[in-house]
């Protein structure tokens, strides 16, 4: 999105403080400039607090670097343009418990934003590897220093035969515009025995596209799990879309087509050929 010409002015001007976590612009706007202003942060994440000893747009991650990306390309990564709705704090919980993770298992956050849940995560001692597509979001899962790679690019166009170390656990929010696409993509990245846990639309329970169907048809077939979260869970994140968890556990005698399904695919077709 294009940052407004007057916004990029305030953003610029020398008494701007953009550091840490904060920008804190410490003069007088006029009330049409500010609530343009106050948009564009939000949609980057920035919540307004208008205590006295912050006064300042708060983000939950490092935003220094990424502001600097923005302004001087003159915009910014719009959450509607990319599907940026960071995992809520309680949200992340429940996908942890599902998870369980181990000290040294090695984790896979295929669409990692800014790092909701790379950073509990990481503390649980996960060994993660991080796929971001926008590049100052990819910036800021690098300078918090906690993923073993961060990967910049579009997960979908990732080979999962291209990897030796498939995962013990992959763990995702991804763009809920193509769910099921990045979901049924990271099987191909999870070790046998391994467990995925996807945060994902309700609509993935009614719709009735084909999509839809054969992946409910998979998580039964192969005893996934899927549990509603509350109506409003992603509502601190800006959006009413209603979500739910899905978790699956790869049982190397299921259906699932993980990281060993394709190493077995050229074998089962050679057989199939001399049949
Ligand atoms: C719903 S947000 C989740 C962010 C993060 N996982 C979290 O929980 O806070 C989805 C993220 O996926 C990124 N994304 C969208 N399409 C992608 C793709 N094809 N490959 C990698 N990342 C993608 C977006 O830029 C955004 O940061």
């Amino acid at each position: 999105m294009q940052i407004p010409g007057n916004v990029l002015d305030v953003l610029t001007d020398p008494r701007t403080v953009i550091s840490g976590d904060r920008v804190a612009v410490p003069f007088q706007l006029d009330p049409a400039l500010y609530q343009r202003m106050n948009k564009m942060l939000k949609d980057i994440g920035g919540r307004w607090d208008g205590r006295k000893a912050v006064g300042a747009h708060v983000f939950p991650f490092p935003v220094e670097e990424f502001m600097r990306a923005c302004l001087a390309a003159g915009e910014w990564p719009s959450r509607y343009e990319q599907g940026w709705y960071p995992t809520p704090p309680k949200v992340v919980f429940d996908m942890l418990e599902h998870a369980s993770i181990r000290v040294g298992h090695t984790v896979l956050e295929p669409s990692a934003g800014t790092g909701s849940l790379l950073k509990p995560m990481a503390e649980q001692m996960g060994i993660v590897d991080c796929v971001e597509i926008d590049f100052r979001r990819a910036h800021v899962l690098r300078e918090l220093g906690l993923a073993r790679q961060v990967i910049l690019g579009d997960f979908l166009d990732l080979d999962p035969l291209a990897t030796d170390e498939p995962y013990d656990r992959i763990v995702m929010n991804p763009p809920f515009s193509d769910a099921i696409g990045h979901v049924m993509h990271a099987l191909g990245f999870l070790k046998d025995g391994g467990t995925l846990v996807a945060v994902m639309p309700e609509s993935i329970t009614w719709h009735s596209d084909r999509a839809a169907v054969e992946f409910r048809k998979l998580i039964a077939d192969n005893e996934g799990e899927i549990v509603k979260l509350p109506a409003d869970a992603f509502a601190p994140s800006g959006t009413n879309v209603r979500t739910v968890l899905v978790c699956l556990d790869a049982d190397p005698d299921g259906t699932l087509r993980t990281h060993g399904w394709h190493r077995r695919q050229p074998v089962q077709l050679d057989l199939f050929a001399m049949a």
